[in-house]
């Protein structure tokens, strides 16, 4: 009997969870190393405590993305203590910094594995070594070069996909971790990126977003003769594919072929997320940016040309260091200017190692969270506002699946990027339906599905 007991045991499917912090990139590094981990024969687990082995996948952008990772490990504690078979490992950009990443180890002496950005190929061996090893298990790859082609990939979603165009980033911003982390900006060749896009849509996935630090730089340094705008016509003749997106834009890289291009391709989505990051000409140039304020607002106009109703986002940070009350006051003008339809907003926050950790007049901490606040007041104000002119007007939506908040409901996208909530039923869900928008709030639009879509 007892014998029988362990055998079952040892048969149980082994079982993983990944926690993901940080940007899309992330996301989907996660989806890989669950891809991975199931071809290892694992299964994903419902909850912690029922995990053999948890992958955290780290971001270090900011130090509140990095507190958010110390606290997990600490509650990690109690659960490996009940089971010492289970594996805890950590990755991502925070651990890709190696004082990071002893700093784990001296703190957290229960982690098994730490690895970084550049250690996925190896992550089979590593867990492996980590089962028989009683030490921690530490891997960083210092030199970067981008991820090898057909690692298995465990996608999230089964209607909408993320594609890799473009690894690393070459920009340093001098507020910016991500270059230290990420490694020089590399473009995968078309070829591999179409192939992954006409398998996604033998599969039924309807949307593709392709991701990059900067995907308007995608081709550069490559043998082929393709830019960004190219590629996109190249995805739009994939059938089956019916909507492509992309992130994250540079505005010093937005080029008119590529606006001609947007506008000509019907499956490129009409959002762009375009980071402004600030309004001043005088931090913009310390933050390495490589625009004015004029370029961007001219930008931003010829966009709304060239693509009629197109919605545009950004990423906006105040208290950059020598940041005054006149330069943040360029900042809210811009933003009152533009009319973004939402945006990130961020408190600058030091990451050792870059240039403006190192800059004189580092703004105090009250000055920037008085600033902060004005900034999102304005920002919601605007939104709101512009949310709320959507009222009354038809949105063709790809249905997600059902509503995180309210499982009555169901969410989907609008071809803007807007998140519509509405009743329905579970069938729709990975269809095209026409949605009525009933309000238009904050964070998302209420809407009804039209019968005649149903
Ligand atoms: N490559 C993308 C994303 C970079 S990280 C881009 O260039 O837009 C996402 C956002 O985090 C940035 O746009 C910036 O607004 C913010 N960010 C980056 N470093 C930061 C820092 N040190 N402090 C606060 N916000 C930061
Ligand atoms: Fe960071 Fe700038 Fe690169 Fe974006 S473009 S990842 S903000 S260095
Ligand atoms: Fe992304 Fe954070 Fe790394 S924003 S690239 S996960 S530092």
């Amino acid at each position: 009997m007892g014998n029988q007991n362990v055998e079952a045991k040892d048969k149980r499917t082994r079982k993983y969870m990944t926690i993901t912090y940080g940007c899309q990139m992330n996301e989907h590094d996660s989806e890989v190393m669950a891809g991975i981990l199931e071809e290892m024969g694992y299964q994903p687990a419902e909850t912690k405590e029922e995990a053999d082995v948890i992958l955290i996948n780290t971001c270090c952008v900011r130090e509140t993305a990095e507190n958010k990772v110390y606290g997990l490990l600490g509650n990690l504690r109690k659960l490996k203590m009940n089971k010492p078979g289970l594996i805890i490992g950590v990755g991502g950009c925070m651990t890709q910094r190696e004082e990071v990443a002893k700093k784990i180890i001296d703190r957290f002496p229960y982690v098994d594995l730490v690895f970084g950005t550049q250690n996925l190929p190896r992550l089979k061996e590593l867990i492996g070594r980590a089962q028989e090893s009683q030490q921690a298990v530490v891997e960083l790859i210092q030199r970067f070069s981008p991820a090898p082609e057909g690692l298995p990939i465990r996608r999230a979603s089964g209607v909408k996909a993320w594609v890799v165009i473009t690894y690393g980033c070459n920009n340093f911003c001098t507020y910016c971790i991500v270059p230290y982390v990420r490694g020089r900006e590399c473009s995968r060749r078309p070829e591999n990126i179409l192939a992954e896009i006409k398998d996604l849509a033998a599969l039924g996935y309807k949307e593709v977003t392709l991701l990059g630090q900067n995907v308007n730089s995608y081709g550069r340094g490559l043998p082929d003769e393709i830019d960004f705008a190219g590629l996109l016509e190249a995805i739009e003749k994939i059938e089956g594919i019916e909507r492509i997106r992309f992130t994250t834009s540079h505005p010093r890289d937005f080029t008119t072929r590529l606006m001609e291009v947007i506008s000509r391709c019907t499956k490129v989505c009409e959002h762009i997320h375009l980071p402004v990051q600030a309004g001043s000409n005088r931090v913009l140039r310390m933050m390495n940016r490589g625009y004015t304020r004029e370029e961007y607002l001219e930008l931003v106009n010829k966009i709304r040309q060239y693509i009629p109703g197109v919605a545009i986002t950004t990423d906006i940070m105040v208290g950059f260091p020598g940041e005054t009350a006149i330069d943040f006051a360029q900042t809210l003008d811009l933003v009152e200017k533009v009319r973004f339809d939402s945006a990130f907003m961020f408190i600058y926050n030091v990451r050792p190692g870059t240039p403006a950790a190192r800059m004189p007049g580092q703004v105090e901490e009250e000055v920037k969270r008085e600033r902060i606040k004005v900034l999102i007041e304005e920002q919601n104000r605007i939104t709101k506002e512009i949310n709320r002119r959507e009222e009354g007007k038809i949105h063709h939506v790809l249905v997600d699946g059902v509503s995180k908040t309210n499982p009555q409901m169901l969410s989907g996208r609008t071809r803007t990027n807007k998140l519509v909530v509405f009743p329905g039923t579970r069938e729709l869900v990975g269809r095209f339906i026409d949605v009525e928008i009933m309000r238009g709030k904050l964070t998302h639009l209420e809407g009804r599905v039209l019968e005649n879509t149903q």
